[in-house]
């Protein structure tokens, strides 16, 4: 299994990870003081516990003054009481700071990854971009909210207890501090070994999650060639990479933080070594050296948590690498300058000049492109599978930049058009048909949210979807499913068609757009396009001849470049390729006694 590129990140120094993760504390400021007052309350609360245990033993015991006992008891109770009272204080303070603090986080990370490139995702598993907005940002949240409470907590009680040890016995103290180097050695070791274990399990469970994404829309294809249990095979390995990833920071953790706890254990060994025979030699009281213990404990409880709250921060920290991963990437409008709005009205003539384009930096799948579509003009495009026919129209939307080269829409060059602006005038059918989880309804609307009932309903009567929709139990208001799978290919196809007409823009790109539909339905899409296509600038992709007879221009694609341009009658004339493939169609038409096959795509030898 080799996960290494797909789901790694680039690594970041703690102090980065700090400076940039504080960011999201700022607008909680008070919140974040809140939590931490309460938590000092809290702990300060505990304090109290030593110090009247030492006067109960001491004083009243001792004095043999019983009628004490119960006003020092009742003062313990109150003091439990209040100490807990603050404690879930700090829990509702904590909760809803850490809830604001995390929405905050993943607000700006979706974001984000809606803005960025469309190649951005055509290298990454979505499975793993999932658990990066989920799992990792939780796990970023967690040390900011958890975490700046305790580190501020731990180091004050550490202060704190300090000096009240110092008061309380120096010998016994220094003794008490003796185990304090080894805590700080395997401190430092963990936190410099530990980002390294930490990584390799976020990236196995974003390899996992990829895995489970990826299978489960697959999950027709994995019963049809019956590979059940080849997935289960698959599944386990990325599930046992999760599992050794994780046992290799458990074992770290295992022994590091009970030797941790040990040493701290050796200081209370030492004192009890030293301070039992002062307590006989009468330099000290038994409830002093009693009380002296329950502080040590309070001291080494602070310390010990020092390390969870190291591996919450390596934990965090590689997290934040495949967050900010994300939020450093460059948008799609990064390195542009894509202010100027598409000036309107766009009349829609369309002009490629020169231009080149490579989905991966190096080879060509667009070559020399130059075309000219003028207003309202048909534009097709036909050509062998893989020949550039998508990869061209998929320029003009800039969802991919060009090389080199020029693309304008009315004299005006897109690369120097904010994307909201071209993509606004430009209606995309793509050539597999998507449609949201939802009702047929909202998936039409999604052209244009504020279109009225009836212009939703003259869009899909135009992409003659009105009848197959009515006739559904739920009618505009059925749910298509996931990616709408409750929907025939054709279905879905007409949706989608409706969904772009409706959003009425003056540039109309079909990608196959019709290659699912039967061909009496697609010649009826065929009328009221080619009447909703009078007054727009289309560019057609179609394997059909019939789609693209009528076309202005036909743009004949072979390897990236266009080979053959003009209209129909011209290219028949000049007996090119384009006249090969008619006359490959007519022949297949004969044989099927004039019924048209579907979808029989151009494998000609061009
Ligand atoms: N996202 C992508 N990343 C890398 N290469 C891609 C990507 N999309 C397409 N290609 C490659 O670019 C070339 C052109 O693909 P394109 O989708 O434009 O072909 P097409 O003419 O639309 O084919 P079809 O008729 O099958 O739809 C192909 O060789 C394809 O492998
Ligand atoms: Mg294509």
């Amino acid at each position: 299994m080799d996960t290494s590129s797909e789901f790694s990140s680039r690594s970041r120094s703690t102090m980065e990870f700090l400076r940039r993760t504080v960011v999201y504390l700022r607008p909680y400021k008070w919140a974040a003081a809140g939590n931490i007052i309460l938590a000092f309350f809290t702990i300060g609360f505990y304090f109290v516990f030593p110090y009247v245990t030492q006067y109960i033993i001491d004083t009243v015991i001792g004095g043999r003054k019983m009628d004490l006992l119960l006003p020092a008891a009742l003062c313990l109770l109150g003091t439990f009481l209040l100490c807990e009272f603050c404690n879930a204080l700090r829990i509702i303070v904590n909760t809803h700071f850490g809830q604001n603090v995390i929405f905050d986080m993943r607000r700006d990370v979706y974001a984000r990854l809606q803005r960025l490139p469309v190649h951005f995702f055509d290298h990454r598993a979505s499975g793993d971009l999932m658990t990066r907005v989920i799992d990792d940002v939780a796990s970023v949240h967690r040390v900011l909210v958890d975490g700046v409470e305790r580190t501020a907590t731990t180091f004050l009680s550490i202060i704190v207890i300090l000096i009240i040890l110092l008061f309380k016995n120096v010998t016994l103290t220094m003794l008490a501090l003796i185990p304090l180097a080894i805590l700080i050695a395997g401190t430092l070791w963990y936190t410099l070994t530990a980002h390294r274990r930490y990584r390799k399990q976020r990236e196995a469970i974003g390899a996992m999650n990829a895995l489970l994404m990826d299978n489960l829309q697959g999950v027709r294809q994995i019963k049809s060639f019956g590979r059940q249990n080849h997935e289960d095979e698959r599944f386990r390995e990325r599930a046992d990479g999760l599992r050794h990833s994780t046992l290799s920071v458990m074992k770290v953790w295992a022994a590091y933080s009970p030797a941790m706890t040990f040493a701290g254990s050796l200081g209370m060994v030492l004192v009890l070594w030293v301070g039992g025979p002062m307590v006989v030699d009468g330099t000290m009281t038994l409830g002093g050296l009693v009380g002296f213990i329950f502080y040590l404990t309070l001291f080494y409880q602070p310390i010990g948590r020092l390390d969870g709250l190291n591996q919450m921060l390596q934990s965090a920290r590689a997290a934040s690498d495949r967050v900010f991963d994300i939020l450093d990437a460059a948008d799609e409008q990064q390195g542009w300058d894509r202010i100027a709005p598409l000036k309107t009205p766009v009349r829609g003539e369309v002009r490629y000049d020169r231009v080149n384009f490579s989905y991966n930096g190096s080879g060509r799948t667009l070559k020399d492109i130059s075309l000219h579509a003028r207003p309202g003009e048909m534009i097709a495009l036909v050509g062998p599978t893989g020949s550039g026919k998508s990869t061209l129209v998929n320029l003009l939307p800039a969802f991919y930049e060009a090389a080199s080269g020029r693309i304008f829409i009315d004299s005006q060059d897109i690369a120097g058009v904010s994307l909201e602006s071209l993509r606004s005038r430009i209606s995309v059918v793509s050539q597999e048909a998507f449609l949201f989880n939802g009702t047929v309804r909202e998936n039409i609307l999604y052209g244009r949210l504020d279109a009225t009932g009836d212009q939703m309903l003259a869009a899909s009567r135009a992409a003659n979807c009105h009848e197959f929709i009515m006739s559904l139990p739920g009618g505009y208001d059925s749910r298509v499913g996931e990616r709408g799978v409750k929907l025939s290919v054709g279905e879905k196809q007409r949706i989608s068609i409706a969904r772009a007409l409706l959003k009425d823009a003056p540039i109309l790109i079909l990608d196959e757009a019709t290659a699912s539909v039967d061909t009496v339905t697609e010649r009826l899409i065929q009328e009221a396009l080619s009447r909703l296509m009078a007054n727009r600038t289309s560019f057609v992709i179609a394997h059909r001849l019939s789609t693209i007879r009528n076309a202005h221009q036909i743009l004949v694609m072979h390897h990236g470049e266009i080979v053959e341009r003009g209209n129909h009658e011209e290219l028949l004339d000049r007996g090119g390729v384009y006249a090969r493939l008619c006359l490959i169609r007519d022949m297949e038409e004969d044989d099927k006694g004039g019924v048209q096959k579907r979808k029989a795509p151009y494998t000609t030898d061009l």
